[in-house]
Parts: C-alpha cells; sequence; structure tokens
C-alpha cells in the first residue's frame, strides 16, 4: 500500500511555518485540529512530523460533499474519491504514529462549536475559501486553541473570487484587526501563523459621554 494523493495544496507554502510547526514536533499528548482535510495530505504529514509522541491527536473536520458553497471546487474532484483517499492515507500514517486520529464529517460551522474549549495546540483552518466561512471559522476556532496554541491560517494570498471581498484575505484581515492584542503575529505570507498569547491586554477605553 501506498498514499495516493491527486492534488497538493499543501507543500508548496510549507516552509513558510514549518521553523514554528517544528518546535511542536514530539511533544507528549499534542493535539492538531484541521478544519478541511480533503485527500488527508495535510493530515499525513502531521502524523509523520509532530504527533510522535503517545498520547498525541488528530482531529480533521471535512464534509467530504459538495456544497452550495463550495464554489471553487469542481464537483468531480471532490466526491468520487476524496474522503477514500483521506482514509487510506491516514490508515497508512497511523501505522507509524502513535496518535489517535478523530476523523469528523460535516461543515465546520456545525462541529467547531461542539468541540471542547482550549483542547489544542495547533489549528490549521484550510476549508471553505469564502471569506464569511474563513471569518467564522477562525472566530469559532479561536475557543478551542490553548493558551500559547498556534492558529495557522491558509490560503491568505488565495485570489480566485473576482470579487476581493469573497477571498479569504479580508477574513484573515478582520480577524487580526478584531484580535489585536491576542495573539503574537508569527508569520503573514501566502500563509499566516499566529501565537494566542493572552486576553487582550487592557480592556477597551471607553469614550465620554
Ligand atoms: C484545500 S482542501 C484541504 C486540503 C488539505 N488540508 C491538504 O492540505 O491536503 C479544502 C477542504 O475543505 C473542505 N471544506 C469546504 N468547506 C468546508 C467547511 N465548511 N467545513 C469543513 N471543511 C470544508 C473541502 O471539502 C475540502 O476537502
Amino acid at each position: 500500500m501506498s498514499y495516493q494523493f491527486h492534488y497538493d495544496w499543501f507543500t508548496p507554502y510549507l516552509s513558510e511555518v514549518e521553523p514554528e510547526l517544528r518546535s511542536l514536533a514530539g511533544k507528549p499528548g499534542l493535539q492538531i485540529l484541521e478544519i478541511g482535510s480533503f485527500e488527508g495530505r495535510s493530515a499525513v504529514w502531521f502524523l509523520q512530523a509532530l504527533l510522535t509522541a503517545p498520547g498525541s491527536g488528530l482531529t480533521c473536520i471535512d464534509p467530504w460533499q459538495i456544497t452550495p458553497e463550495m464554489v471553487d471546487f469542481e464537483p468531480e474532484i471532490m466526491v468520487a474519491w476524496a474522503e477514500s483517499r483521506f482514509d487510506s492515507n491516514t490508515a497508512l500514517a497511523l501505522q507509524h504514529s502513535p496518535a489517535q486520529l478523530q476523523k469528523i464529517k460535516g461543515p465546520s460551522e456545525a462541529v467547531l462549536p461542539l468541540l471542547p474549549a482550549g483542547s489544542f495546540d495547533l489549528i490549521l483552518v484550510d476549508g471553505s475559501h469564502r471569506a464569511p466561512f474563513v471569518l467564522s471559522d477562525l472566530v469559532l476556532a479561536w475557543r478551542l486553541l490553548k493558551p500559547e496554541g498556534l492558529l495557522w491560517c491558509d490560503d491568505y494570498g488565495y485570489d480566485r473570487f473576482v470579487e476581493p471581498h469573497w477571498n479569504p484575505a479580508l477574513a484573515i484581515d478582520s480577524f487580526l484587526a478584531c484580535y489585536q492584542g491576542f495573539y503574537q503575529l508569527l508569520h503573514r505570507g501566502y500563509q499566516v501563523l499566529l501565537r494566542k498569547t493572552g486576553e487582550g491586554g487592557k480592556p477597551g477605553v471607553l469614550r465620554e459621554v
């Protein structure tokens, strides 16, 4: 049995953030969440490169079906084989990783509110590429991160939508603006990487009325 991948949206930009991520490698009990798993390429990398210690875990969320929101996916790419490839690719990687895999089939906006707060060391946001959904994923994922946890936003540079307000950058910039004081920006390129640092510092100052 060998790994079966049709597309590689993962490795071309991995080097942007890999040095920061490598610091997590082999951490006992490491917990990673990914939103958007497709064929499992990023999941396999997490299992091979980071989730090598006992007690570690990977949670993968993906509907593995075309929804009306997925205007940037050709249906034939998705429905026929992406989920079965995910299953066989992760099964292969799990032969060499002690991690537990939790696969959750469904849209992130329904699944993320059900997960326990403060439970992940690293969250990859790589699901829907439409700005409203990216924004929702970032806000919902934030609650799930441990203090000092890393939030990894893929596709900051994705620009396939003609209308700029549909592309992920608007959502990521909006999130960064609203949560300033709560994070340390580690990288901003095609990928964005943040560390959750605190509670926002001083409370906002109210204008006199
Ligand atoms: C670019 S692919 C993910 C690639 C994967 N992370 C990798 O590197 O191999 C995007 C995935 O997001 C999924 N997706 C789209 N909308 C989603 C949503 N609302 N919730 C969760 N996943 C979603 C799609 O089904 C697709 O499999």
